[in-house]
Parts: C-alpha cells; sequence; structure tokens
C-alpha cells in the first residue's frame, strides 16, 4: 500500500494563513464534510473500513496517529500539520489514537453516511479483501 499525502495549497500570510481544498486536489467530489474534537487521552478510533468511501483525513489542529492496513501490510503515520492531508481509499482499515490535548481532525469524504458502507470487524475486512 503506498501512502498517499495531499499537500494543501496555502494562502500565506503574517497575519496568518488558509489552507484550500478545491477542484483536482480532490480526487473525489466532496459530500460530506465532519470533524473528530474533543477525544479523550488514551481513546482509540476508527477501527474499521468503508468498501466505498474515500476520505481525506486532516490534523487541523495538535495531531493523532493513523494506523492503515490493506490485509498486508500496516502504516503507522503521525498528522500533525494542517496543510496536509491523508487520503484514505475505499477498502483500507483505519484505526486511530494518540490524540494530542485539543486535536481536531477533519475529515472530507465522498459520499454522505451509510452504516451499511462499513465493514465493523477485522476479521470481515480480511475475508472481503482477500
Ligand atoms: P464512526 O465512523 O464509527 O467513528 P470513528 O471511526 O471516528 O470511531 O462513527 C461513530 C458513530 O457516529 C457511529 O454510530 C456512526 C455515527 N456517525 C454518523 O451518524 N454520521 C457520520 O457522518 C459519522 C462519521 C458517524
Amino acid at each position: 500500500m503506498n501512502l498517499e499525502f495531499i499537500d494543501i495549497p496555502k494562502i500565506k500570510n503574517p497575519k496568518g494563513n488558509i489552507a484550500v481544498l478545491e477542484g483536482e486536489v480532490v480526487p473525489f467530489e466532496i459530500k460530506r464534510v465532519y470533524y473528530l474534537f474533543d477525544v479523550p487521552s488514551g481513546a482509540r478510533r476508527g477501527g474499521h473500513a468503508h468498501k466505498n468511501l474515500m476520505q481525506i483525513l486532516i490534523a487541523v489542529s495538535g495531531s493523532f496517529d493513523v494506523i492503515l492496513k490493506d490485509g498486508r501490510t500496516t502504516h503507522k503515520v503521525t498528522l500533525n500539520r494542517p496543510d496536509r492531508g491523508l487520503l484514505i481509499r475505499n477498502n483500507i482499515w483505519r484505526e486511530m489514537e494518540s490524540f494530542s490535548a485539543g486535536a481536531v481532525g477533519l475529515v472530507l469524504a465522498s459520499d454522505v453516511y451509510e452504516e451499511s458502507d462499513y465493514i465493523r470487524t477485522f476479521k470481515e475486512y480480511l475475508a472481503h479483501v482477500k
């Protein structure tokens, strides 16, 4: 599995920067935006895959670790920059951990929420991707 990072274009200004996600920077049509916040220290999130959904995950504040598995290899990355997105394609298992205090994880998603798109156990995931 290749880790796919997105360098989010920035409008730099000594009075504060702006990061913009538009056009071909995002390889899918954004149908939903949500964010994770107030994550207690020690909490682990994720622990699922999506059959069809693609997402871009951004640590817009603070940091957290993302573990990605494709059934053969495992990667662990720390997200800690508001101008860097991690593209998570469909059929990739993801877990999130080690959230810093005040961390905010922004997610851009290619579709609306649909529970039937989730694969919620790793056993089921392995059977799905094999
Ligand atoms: P889930 O995606 O499992 O969270 P995480 O991967 O961050 O641990 O979602 C947690 C709960 O929230 C689950 O019951 C589904 C619900 N949910 C929605 O209703 N709509 C949404 O857009 C999202 C992301 C979750």
